[in-house]
């Protein structure tokens, strides 16, 4: 079905103001550490001299440095934001729902098909939900988008999250995460050779920066990755198809809070990305990436039995991510519908319902793990290989404040 005008404008004036916060994270966060400066000088001179010969402001400076370099990188990120189909200045894209299935990408292209307006929730799973804006209604074409503090917090995840996806420091959060899942997938098709693994299509919805999917790509399954935020749009985007050397970028991901660092290298270490070559698929593999809300894309119609989607898929792997949901019952019955007969689901993350306590008065299922359990073999799920999964999301691994998830994992078949 066709999206409305209104929804289409509403997609591109929330594409653009993304843009408008990437490229004004620079004066933001300059601004931002500024204020330091500024409270230095208020100090008496003694307090002044004391702090000076400890290195503070020097910190201050190297911190300017650090989002300089910062900006830099995701001023290259969105160089060319009309890839993803959006004139920023044009007035009416012409988005529909079919032009995904004719323009999805095959092997070693990830471009994104988009799949109309994705109303972009970026949830970066820090300890901060509840509010949950839209980018409402006016016009792409408007006064330059002043970003929020909210805007600039996803942006600042999105560093992070380049961190877990596609750096050597990441690695041993992916293999606490991606490992057990691309083992249970394995596990799943162990009679299948290896060469044959393309002829089976793998799901990761909320793909984030991309790195689940590629990994299972690069084992040789055909993957698809789906994502709707555009923060994260972009910067994957940008990593696998922009980046064609080992260690090519240095961010400064950690200078946004001066708490809880033990020294200055918490604080400003750099990290190089990516840690591998992003075109270095095997040959052959089958890997894209879609653009759009799960529920859209994949749950058009749960009462059509000619519903496209329905049993296409042979696996969906879902990494802290059905939290998402407003409503867990949808999202459980979509993926059980898309799964082939004997198709499996693989889970693993918390259950920090992404919508508990919204202020937009949209609807939030929160249940306890328990529950999801239960719900999931009501579907029609027998769900095996349950255990817990103690692991960090994006953390800053050598501050001095850190969460760790005692995430649930399971392997879950679909039997009816
Ligand atoms: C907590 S992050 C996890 C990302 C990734 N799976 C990982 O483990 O790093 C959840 C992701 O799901 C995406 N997401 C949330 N709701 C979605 C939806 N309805 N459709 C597509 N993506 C969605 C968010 O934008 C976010 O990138």
């Amino acid at each position: 079905m066709p999206f409305t005008n209104e929804q289409i404008d509403e997609e591109q004036t929330h594409f653009a103001n993304v843009v408008a916060t990437f490229q004004q994270y620079g004066p933001y966060a300059l601004y931002a550490n500024n204020r330091r400066r500024k409270d230095f000088h208020t100090l008496p001179l003694g307090d002044r001299e004391l702090l000076e010969s400890l290195g503070y402001k020097e910190r201050i400076n190297a911190v300017d440095k650090a989002i300089m370099a910062n900006a830099e990188f995701l001023n290259l990120v969105i160089a060319n934001p009309e890839i993803f189909g959006h004139d920023l200045d044009e007035d009416e894209p012409h988005l529909d729902i079919h032009e995904v299935e004719g323009s999805e990408q095959g092997a070693h292209s990830h471009d994104y098909p988009q799949a109309g307006p994705s109303h972009s929730h970026s949830h970066s799973h820090s300890h901060s939900h509840g509010s949950h804006e839209h980018a409402h209604g006016g016009h792409a074409k408007q006064k330059r988008y002043k970003p929020s503090e909210h805007d600039m917090d996803k942006l600042r995840s999105t560093l992070k999250q380049l961190v877990r996806d596609w750096s050597v420091e990441g690695k041993s959060e992916r293999d606490a995460c991606y490992e057990p899942m691309k083992e249970a997938l394995v596990q799943h098709f162990s009679d299948i050779p290896i060469e044959e693994r393309r002829n089976f299509r793998v799901l990761v919805p909320g793909a984030g920066l991309g790195r689940l999917a590629w990994d299972v790509a690069n084992l040789g399954f055909a993957c698809q990755g789906n994502e709707f935020s555009h923060f994260m749009l972009l910067a994957s985007f940008y990593m696998l198809n922009r980046t064609n050397k080992v260690d090519m970028h240095t961010i400064y991901p950690y200078v946004h809070s001066f708490s809880n660092n033990p020294n200055n290298e918490a604080l400003l270490r750099p990290i190089t990305i990516p840690d591998v070559l992003p075109s270095s698929l095997l040959e052959g593999s089958e890997f894209s990436l879609v653009a759009g809300d799960f529920e859209e894309i994949y749950g058009t119609d749960l009462n059509d039995p000619e519903e496209p989607q329905s049993g296409q898929w042979d696996a969906v792997l879902t990494c802290f991510f059905i939290d998402t949901a407003k409503n867990i019952v949808n999202y459980l019955r979509i993926i059980h519908r898309i799964l082939a007969p004997g198709g499996v689901w693989i889970n693993l993350g918390p259950l920090l319902w992404h919508w508990e306590g919204n202020t937009s008065n949209d609807p939030s299922v929160e249940l306890t793990l328990e529950e999801v359990k239960m719900l999931a073999r009501k579907i029609g799920f027998e769900i095996s290989n349950e255990r817990t999964i103690n692991t960090t999301y994006t953390n800053n691994a050598q501050s001095m404040l850190g969460y760790e998830y005692h995430a649930a994992f399971w392997t879950a078949t679909k039997i009816v």
